[in-house]
């Protein structure tokens, strides 16, 4: 049963990363779309992303609950171990932020592109092409599941756990803001042009 959830929730983490690895490099494409046909397609990807990262979520959280639970036969570890409440908390705190801030944006996206009309460029469609929160995000949702298959993968104390974490946000922020900068500098070269 051990081995089977185990099974399980590596076949969450495969599902996640290959979900929001999609997810990064959509949201990259949406920024340099050069027609409203291309938003139209690349948004067509995000509702599979949703669909796989609601069930590899369960897995993940679900077995790795059980893992844990169960560890007393396998080698002891406590419930209050760094590396198990960190990755509890920031895979808890990543389900928020996708229900929440990222489902938005998508929503967001998707109104403006499904009320738009084919001429190119638009203001508004544009100022949501261009919008800075989604890439914060998504570039703070890759970097942090990198940063828990470390935490998992080595099972540090809390001041290690944490400091990954912090340093995978840090670089995640300042990875989305060069992004951003760059992205924006060359549509306003392209729209004046
Ligand atoms: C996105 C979040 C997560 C990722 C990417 C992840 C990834 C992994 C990986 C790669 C392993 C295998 C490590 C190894 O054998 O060296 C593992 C094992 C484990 N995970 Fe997670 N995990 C995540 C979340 C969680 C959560 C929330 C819990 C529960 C609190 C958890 C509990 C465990 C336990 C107990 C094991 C040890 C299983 C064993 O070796 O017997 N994981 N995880």
């Amino acid at each position: 049963m051990y081995n089977a959830a185990l099974f399980l929730h590596l076949l969450g983490v495969v599902l996640l990363v290959g979900a929001v690895t999609t997810s990064l490099l959509t949201t990259l494409r949406v920024q340099t779309a050069g027609s409203v046909a291309q938003l139209r397609s690349l948004t067509a990807v995000t509702k599979w992303i949703e669909a796989v990262i609601a069930p590899a979520m369960v897995l993940i959280i679900g077995c790795g609950i059980y893992l844990v639970s169960q560890r007393d036969d396998h080698g002891s570890v406590p419930w209050n171990a760094g590396w198990v409440v960190v990755s509890l908390v920031i895979t808890l705190l990543l389900v928020v932020i996708g229900v929440t801030v990222e489902a938005s944006d998508a929503k967001r996206l998707h109104t403006a592109i499904a009320n738009a009309t084919d001429e190119w460029p638009q203001a508004d469609l544009r100022a949501v092409q261009l919008a800075s929160r989604p890439v914060y995000v998504v570039f703070f949702g890759t970097s942090l599941v990198v940063a828990l298959l470390f935490v998992m993968t080595n099972r540090p104390g809390f001041v290690v756990a944490i400091a990954a974490c912090v340093i995978a946000a840090v670089a995640s922020a300042i990875a989305a803001t060069i992004r951003i900068r760059s992205v924006r500098r060359a549509a306003l070269v392209s729209d004046i042009g």
